[in-house]
């Protein structure tokens, strides 16, 4: 029998991992003061890209000996530079459980070649096992895996007293997840993401032991000019003071001024980390009474706030090959789409067929409360519809 739709619907159907969300009350209005038609390096633009610097770090209390920039081409263009930067000075242990960190692997052995490299890994929904991990080797990881919703829980496995540099990308964490600065000496993230801004403009946080490294290191490969952080063996501060290395966007960068605002009359941090924790909560509800649906990270200490990632369990899909897994969820989030209930909620395509839905602040708890019912609506449907096939 088909499902009858439920009543309530959610008052916003933007659930996306990324581009995420914009703010609850955002409008193009508030982009009325961008420095449009200026010069990024006039003196007003600098002051705007010196605000995201400061704001952002005032945010995410990012100790005051550690440089903040703002690069070129998003997270990956911050999580490039680093690793073309700063690796090839030591081994290299990278970590991977799901997509985005089995491509800094691939980096790491394909286009820099290293020689002295590991991988340490997972399948998607689990950890690695991080006690395997040598800080005294440079490590590469995620602090959120945003296409297996597995994060790590804490950084207790780094240690404080280490050789090696920890280059972490954070862009589903930041603004989201407690990040212990003191544990990490590069940390990239971009604006698109839990704040909900902009696309293309990278934010790169450089602690003093990276600075080290770039200052006494020079990589044996060519480095292009946007990923050049170093003039003469010394470090370009002026990176890190809003003067960026090519031209940005001063519209986006208004608007990621506008988030940076809204984080802050929030209460700053603390307000994002339980926006968005509440917003696991409601799922994590759900879940624990779903007959078809569960976390695909296996262990809750592991379970992302931001890209939840879920898995279906029911008897009926698991039994199904993996194509027609993926044509039925498919299926599920076109109706909802069609529906205005939720757009792009189908699983990261290199993930096990399932769904991921943003919980990040910028995602209101009432909207993913009235998302359930409609969970349970579509994927009846997507089952009524096959048994009368
Ligand atoms: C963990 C992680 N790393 C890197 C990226 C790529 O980010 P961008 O598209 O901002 O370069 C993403 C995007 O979703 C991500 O989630």
């Amino acid at each position: 029998m088909t499902p009858s739709m439920p009543a309530q619907r959610p008052a916003s159907p933007f659930f996306s991992s990324g581009p995420c969300s914009k703010r609850p009350g955002w409008s193009r209005d508030n982009l009325s003061k961008a420095c449009l038609g200026r010069s990024h390096r006039s003196a007003e633009g600098k002051a705007k890209l010196g605000e995201v610097i400061s704001r952002s770090r005032s945010i995410l209390g990012i100790p005051e000996d550690y440089r903040l920039g703002i690069v070129p081409a998003s997270d990956t263009g911050a999580v490039e530079m680093a690793l073309w930067s700063l690796l090839g000075a030591r081994g290299v242990d990278v970590l991977a459980w799901e997509s985005f960190g089995k491509g800094w692997y691939s980096d790491a052995a394909k286009q820099l070649k290293l020689e002295d490299l590991r991988l340490i890994e997972a399948d998607y929904g689990e950890l690695p096992d991080l006690s395997q991990v040598d800080c005294d080797r440079d490590v590469v990881f995620t602090w959120n895996g945003t296409t297996s919703g597995v994060r790590v829980p804490d950084g207790d496995w780094i240690a404080a007293a280490r050789d090696g540099l920890t280059i972490c990308d954070a862009t589903s964490a930041a603004f989201a997840m407690d990040l212990p600065w003191e544990k990490l000496d590069v940390v990239t993230w971009s604006w698109q993401k839990v704040l909900g801004g902009e696309a293309a403009h990278g934010m790169l946080a450089l602690g003093p032991r990276a600075v080290d490294r770039l200052e006494s290191y020079t990589p044996p490969w060519p480095l292009p000019k946007i990923f050049r952080m170093t003039s003469g063996g010394k470090l370009n501060e002026g990176i890190f003071k809003g003067a960026t290395i090519n031209t940005p966007s001063m519209l986006c960068v208004e608007d990621a001024l506008d988030s940076l605002r809204w984080a802050h009359s929030l209460g700053g941090l603390s307000g994002l980390i339980a926006r968005s924790e509440a917003n696991l909560e409601v799922i994590a509800d759900w879940v624990s009474v779903s007959n078809w649906a569960d976390f695909l990270a296996s262990d809750p200490e592991t379970r992302s706030s931001t890209s939840v990632c879920l898995k279906i369990v029911d008897p009926w899909f698991t039994a199904m090959a993996e194509d027609e897994r993926a044509q039925t969820v498919k299926s599920m989030t076109r109706s909802l789409a069609s529906e205005g209930i939720a757009y792009d909620i189908e699983g990261y395509r290199d993930a096990p067929a399932g769904l991921r839905i943003w919980g990040g602040a910028t995602v209101e708890s009432e909207d993913l409360a009235r998302l359930p019912p409609w969970l349970d609506w579509a994927y009846g449907q997507v089952k009524a519809t096959a048994a009368a096939a």
